[in-house]
């Protein structure tokens, strides 16, 4: 391994180290809160969010992290134009998900039909101002095939943005590759505003890219 390739490594675990101890010192449950921050940041997806979806929760940071948000809406935005007096947000992973207070959590899988029901009952006739997705797969160490799960995953939930109201803005994590273009063309036929970010606090070595769309036509 050359030098240039040993220090490259070194910079990625130690930026991987900096986030991680952030977290810990701020009480979140992973360093991928950090990513959400940035990308609230730069596009500010949580302006008046209420109704919050998360799918692919586990263990449970951008929960905490949309529950900050959220929280601070409720005063943030007493005006005449979109307002909730409460806030909700559900949290959904395969995987358990330790109980965060005032937030709901679900297991099951996205991909399954009765789960749709399932949110909707929770839904209660009511829309999501905003869907966050982290979902990924479990990787199997092939680039391609991997890829194409993955997008097969970010299909399926885009096939439920029935449930994100007019306006409402999406986060959905894709790996870079071939099919990507095709969920980016998907999301520019439903968004007004589409664009891929890749957070810093997102690894180098991980293939891992945000698509945003804001604005839901
Ligand atoms: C990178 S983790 C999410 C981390 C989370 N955003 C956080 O900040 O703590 C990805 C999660 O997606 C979940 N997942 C993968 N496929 C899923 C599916 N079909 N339905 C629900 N969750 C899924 C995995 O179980 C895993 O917990």
């Amino acid at each position: 391994m050359s030098l240039g390739a040993i220090m490259d490594k070194d910079t990625i675990n130690h930026k991987n180290e900096r986030f991680y101890i952030r977290a810990k010192q701020q009480g979140y449950r992973a360093r991928s809160a950090y990513k959400l921050f940035e990308i609230q940041k730069k596009y500010n997806i949580f302006k008046r969010a209420f109704y919050i979806l998360d799918i692919g929760s586990a263990p449970g940071s951008w929960l905490q992290v949309a529950k900050k948000f959220a929280e601070e809406n409720l005063t943030k935005y007493q005006d005449r134009h979109y307002h909730r007096e409460e806030y909700k947000i559900l949290g959904v992973d395969i995987k358990k998900i330790s109980p965060i207070e005032q937030v709901d959590t679900m297991r099951l899988d996205i991909t399954n039909p009765s789960s749709i029901i399932k949110i909707q009952t929770f839904l209660e006739g009511e829309k999501f101002d905003l869907v966050l997705s982290d979902a990924s797969i479990k990787k199997s160490g092939n680039k391609f095939s991997d890829q194409v799960r993955q997008v097969k995953l970010c299909l399926k939930i885009l096939d439920i943005l029935y449930l994100l109201k007019s306006k409402g803005n999406l986060v959905i994590k894709l790996f870079q590759g071939e099919d990507f273009k095709r969920v980016h063309h998907t999301m520019k036929d439903k968004f007004h505003f589409v664009k891929s970010y890749k957070p810093r606090a997102s690894s180098k070595k991980s293939n891992e890219i945000y698509v945003i769309g804001l604005n839901k036509k």
